[in-house]
């Protein structure tokens, strides 16, 4: 059962006894949602759970013995070599009595001698660069925030110029060509995570089929602030993301809001947001610890999560 959080904040000396580092479980999802709703931030709870689900000790929680929970962070197993860092944040009252570092250093000793990537927000970049082990600055994209709170309007975008695709929702003989799509673009194996991902609650996952094989997916989600986010999207071009994302958008019609947010460099993205009028709200700097990673941007629509996911 969550534990409600209580108004009696220990002093600055008391804290660090008071609230420990440990693994998060399924159970603490909605108390870290909660912290995540007051930070404003779209993330989605079924997202996180899958990812969990897949490393079961990519995230660590600040928790207090009664089971408060006051900030986590994440390095969550994205491929053998590869984690990715996110969602690290401590409520505001606990911030400067070093709790943070505390459960951003937990988390990398999960992470061993391998390579991790990050998005760091604006102010942050110097910070993971010069004292975290981050030292890799990526110059091709910046990972782009975007949102609106008003209604967009699926009328706006075309489901014309598809030649022979058809737009499909996702079902489970889709699964193996979606699979071998998606390692084309990020270049490893995230068969659990996507089989998990496409059948998450409040959410829709469809494919586009040419000839009988996969030439793009997406997803639209839930986000904790109600909003419509739409990640991953990928696609061998501008149409075929079009017609998929003007699907995503109609097939989820009861949310407040709109998210989608994208690499920079992929030009085609940013024009489908302006047919949406959805703008542009924040740039994150991706960050690597030991090596850049590559993937087929060009083809990346929408990024799958920002907090737990290169690409
Ligand atoms: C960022 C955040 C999690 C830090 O938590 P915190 O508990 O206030 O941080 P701490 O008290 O542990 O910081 C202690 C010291 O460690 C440093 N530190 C914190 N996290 C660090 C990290 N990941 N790497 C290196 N140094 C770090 C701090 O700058 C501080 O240094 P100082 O004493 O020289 O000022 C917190 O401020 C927060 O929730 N911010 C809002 C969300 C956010 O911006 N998240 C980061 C997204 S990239």
């Amino acid at each position: 059962m969550p534990v409600k959080s209580t108004n009696i904040v220990p002093k600055n000396s008391d804290v660090k006894s008071h609230y420990r580092v440990r693994h998060m479980t399924h159970e603490d999802l909605p108390q870290l949602m909660e912290i995540r709703r007051d930070l404003k931030v779209h993330d989605v709870k079924s997202c996180i759970d899958s990812w969990l689900t897949v490393d079961p000790q990519g995230i660590n929680v600040v928790a207090s013995k009664e089971g408060e929970i006051v900030g986590a962070c994440c390095f969550i197993r994205n491929s053998e070599d590869l984690y990715f860092g996110g969602l690290y944040c401590i409520r505001p009252k606990f911030q400067g009595s070093g709790l943070g570092i505390q459960v951003f250093n937990a988390c990398m000793e999960h992470i061993g001698p391998r390579n991790a990537a990050i998005n760091a927000v604006p102010g942050k970049m110097e910070l993971y660069r010069d004292k975290s082990g981050f030292p890799i600055v990526e110059t091709e994209f910046m990972c782009q925030k975007n949102y609106t709170s008003e209604l967009v309007d699926s009328n706006n975008l075309s489901s014309i110029n598809l030649q022979g695709v058809t737009i499909e929702s996702v079902q489970e003989c889709h699964l193996p060509a979606l699979f071998s799509y998606d390692f084309s673009i990020v270049g490893y194996d995230r068969k659990l995570v996507l089989a998990l991902n496409c059948l998450e609650d409040n959410s829709r996952t469809f494919v586009a089929v040419r000839n009988g094989s996969c030439v793009g997916f997406g997803t639209i989600k839930l986000t904790c602030m109600g909003a419509g986010r739409v990640g991953p999207l990928y696609a061998d071009d501008t149409a075929i993301a079009e017609a998929l994302l003007k699907t995503l958008i109609m097939s989820m019609p009861n949310f407040t809001g709109f998210v989608m947010n994208t690499v920079s460099n992929n030009v085609a993205a940013r024009r489908l947001l302006k047919k949406l009028g959805v703008p542009l709200k924040e740039e994150l700097t991706r960050m690597y610890r030991k090596e850049k990673l590559s993937a087929d941007t060009k083809k990346i629509f929408a990024l799958y999560d920002l907090n737990l996911a290169p690409f």
